[in-house]
């Protein structure tokens, strides 16, 4: 399910705007939500024409003039990561060039959010490399969603507003007739994002304590908090393989929670996530379409929400210099 695919947002037009018109541009990553966003605020997609040559390099050609213009690119740096990345440089490097007035990357997405901190010695920090390739492409400016660690925001010099879609999550979890609710945290570091839910709903918070043995094993150690026969929703960033949910899945039934539900802001689910969410005996899980999903993978348990409103909203709003913080309100 998509929802709130039909919420017009108010576009005052470029009147009450300081830059050029408005246009809209989208990589390959994700152009239903392109297409959603375009159909909410009534300004078309404009094709960047993306090529490849025969030896797999990148090539655009922007056939419109975007001189003057305040151009955004939509384009999660979704799984292929690297591909789509290069995509992203490039449209930003044409953008540039053709003298665009001002270039806002929107990246519902953001790869390599996860190496954000070295662990270990002689380890890159590949989402503060990914940030100055991003500016240095021509970025002037991002909106951001639900970033896996807030401090990312801080590696961007330019302007950025990271928008979070807890309420789209929170208004659809209070049709779910949930009861004696318990918001789960996955790890100390989900706190924050599990606490704005929480606070929507005002519901307590339980912590997760997991330990990664390898890159897709992961052991819950401990759940602490109030879970026993209660609905139990676990708020998470990101679902690659599906282990760090289904593991504390287990955990929670197993420490007598009445129903486990998940929601998760981006769901790349890589090879068999949804076979093991399946498997692990959760309700519902609730993703946004930040990334596109698979047909073969769509169905129950996920219930897919739409952010398309909410970052069209943001767009309109960056475009007539108003404030991007009220959303939040
Ligand atoms: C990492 O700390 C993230 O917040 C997620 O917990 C992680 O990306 C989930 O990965 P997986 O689904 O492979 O366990």
């Amino acid at each position: 399910m998509i929802g709130r695919l039909t919420t017009a947002v108010e576009f005052a037009g470029e009147e009450a705007s300081p830059w050029g018109a408005l246009k809209l541009i989208a990589g390959s990553a994700n152009p239903e939500l392109a297409a959603r966003i375009s159909e909410t605020i009534d300004v078309p997609l404009t094709d960047p024409r993306l090529r490849h040559f025969p030896d797999g390099e990148i090539n655009v050609k922007i056939e419109d003039s975007m001189r003057g213009h305040d151009v955004f690119v939509i384009q999660p740096t979704s799984p292929p990561v690297n591909e789509h990345l290069m995509e992203l440089f490039i449209i930003l490097d044409a953008l540039r060039r053709a003298s665009a007035g001002r270039v806002t990357a929107v990246i519902p997405y953001y790869g390599y959010a996860r190496k954000e901190r070295k662990t270990q010695p002689r380890e890159p920090i590949s989402a503060k490399l990914v940030a100055n390739f991003i500016t240095l492409a021509g970025a002037d400016r991002l909106l951001l969603l639900d970033l896996h660690a807030e401090a990312i925001e801080g590696f961007f010099d330019v302007p950025t507003d990271h928008l979070s879609p807890h309420r789209i999550v929170a208004d659809h979890l209070r049709t779910l007739n949930l009861q004696r609710l318990t918001v789960v945290a996955p790890d100390a570091g989900g706190g924050r994002r599990a606490e704005a839910v929480a606070n929507q709903l005002q519901a307590p918070i339980a912590f997760g304590y997991k330990r990664r043995s390898g890159d897709d094993e992961v052991e819950v150690i401990a759940v602490s908090g109030d879970v026993k026969d209660r609905d139990c929703v676990i708020v998470e960033d990101i679902i690659t393989t599906g282990g760090t949910i289904s593991k504390l899945a287990q955990s929670l039934h197993k420490q007598g929670a009445r129903r486990v539900l998940v929601a998760a802001t981006h769901p790349v689910l890589t090879g068999d996530a949804v076979q093991r969410l399946k498997n692990a005996d959760i309700e519902h899980v609730i993703v946004t379409d930040s990334i596109p999903i698979a047909p073969e993978k769509l169905g129950p348990p996920l219930t897919v929400l739409s952010v398309a409103p909410l970052l069209a909203e943001a767009i309109v709003r960056v475009h007539e210099n108003r404030s991007v913080s009220e959303l939040f309100r």
